[in-house]
């Protein structure tokens, strides 16, 4: 909105070490943006911060996120690439949202009911209004598309739900956006327990494929994957562990899923999951090396991160300046 090109936002928290779920649902089709939108891929830390973190840790992780981002095929001259604690506007509307979001939307949350379970000793107001904060995000650059796996498709029918609001109260300010979910890898599930998603969190390593793991690692993974009794490699609702492996599959080798059954076809499932295992390694194996290449150089990490956040600046001050105004909120010349 703010030159030519429309808008593509999507962020990623550095709560743990990514996993071949948000590789596939989300970061390996971020570049694909690149040529015709402003793209803006954004580390979430203020996000991530809504359980509790070691703070070593955090920004260990957000410097390997950021790497990962660029180790993934972004090129930070071609697309926004920054922290959100570096952006204060993000704090800035995510407060403002916070009071055109009634207490019963965010209460219908589902990840907000499952990360509370999951942390009962720490349900804090921030991951309450954690949708909000993410609907800031996308908001302050005018967002038109935001690609991202299914389980962030509740926060962003919520984001739509704000701007529409905020719309309405105050006239057209926010460029209301669509999400865009990939047909295929929008839910990668757990090897473990194949009806779930796979989550970075996980303490069970066996459920989770890291980015990152080694070829061994990763290799060991899918031959101890859950699968079932019969012995077919076939697509289907009540085989939710093969169908997750031919899932990942697919997505690894850009085949279909009708490609793959007829290319197993008979196949036993112990070669089937080191078949697949492979695949995901050696597919993985550039990023791992890219990778490594970038976190050796940490003074050009911080370039690049201070170049995406005076570009995000720039752009969420805008959107800012239109809101203050708006609300009526009153300006001192600076
Ligand atoms: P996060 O950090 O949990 O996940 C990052 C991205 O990975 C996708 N994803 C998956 N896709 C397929 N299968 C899986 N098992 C899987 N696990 C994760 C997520 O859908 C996401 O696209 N709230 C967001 C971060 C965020 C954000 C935003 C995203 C904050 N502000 C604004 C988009 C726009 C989150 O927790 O993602």
């Amino acid at each position: 909105m703010y030159n030519d090109k429309k808008v593509v936002f999507s962020g990623v928290q550095p709560s743990g070490n990514l996993t071949i779920g948000n590789y596939l649902g989300a970061i390996r089709n971020f570049s694909a943006f690149s040529d015709e939108y402003h793209c803006y891929y954004c580390v979430v830390d203020m996000h991530a911060i809504t359980v509790r973190q070691n703070p070593a840790e955090l920004r260990r992780r957000t410097y390997e996120t950021l790497a990962l981002y660029m180790a993934c095929g972004l090129d930070p001259d071609k697309n926004t690439l920054f922290i959100q604690s570096h952006v204060p506007q993000h704090a800035e509307l995510g407060w403002i949202l916070d009071c055109y979001t009634m207490f019963g939307e965010l209460s219908r949350m589902t990840q907000f009911k499952d990360k509370s379970a999951k942390n009962a000793d720490n349900i804090n107001a921030g991951l309450f209004t954690y949708p909000a904060l993410m609907a800031a995000d996308i908001l302050l650059y005018q967002t038109e598309l935001v690609p991202v796996g299914i389980d962030q498709k509740q926060h962003l029918e919520l984001a739509r739900d704000i701007a529409n609001r905020f719309n309405q109260v105050y006239g057209e300010t926010f460029v209301v956006p669509e999400g865009y979910i990939p047909r295929e890898g929008a839910k990668i599930c757990s090897l473990q327990d194949p009806t779930k998603k796979m989550s970075k969190s996980d303490t069970n390593e066996n459920a989770v494929v890291r980015i990152l793991d080694t070829k061994d690692d990763i290799i060991r993974k899918f031959k101890r994957a859950v699968t079932d009794s019969d012995n077919r490699i076939i697509f289907a609702e009540d085989k939710p562990g093969i169908s997750n492996l031919l899932t990942i599959y697919s997505c690894m080798t850009g085949k279909t899923i009708e490609e793959a059954q007829a290319q197993f076809n008979g196949m036993g499932y112990g070669d089937f999951k080191i078949a697949v295992g492979e695949t995901v390694a050696d597919g993985l194996a550039p990023v791992r090396e890219e990778f490594a290449r970038l976190m050796a150089d940490k003074a050009y990490l911080e370039q690049i991160m201070k170049q995406g956040a005076e570009e995000a600046y720039r752009n969420a001050r805008r959107t800012m300046s239109k809101v203050r105004r708006k609300i009526g909120f009153t300006e001192i010349k600076h």
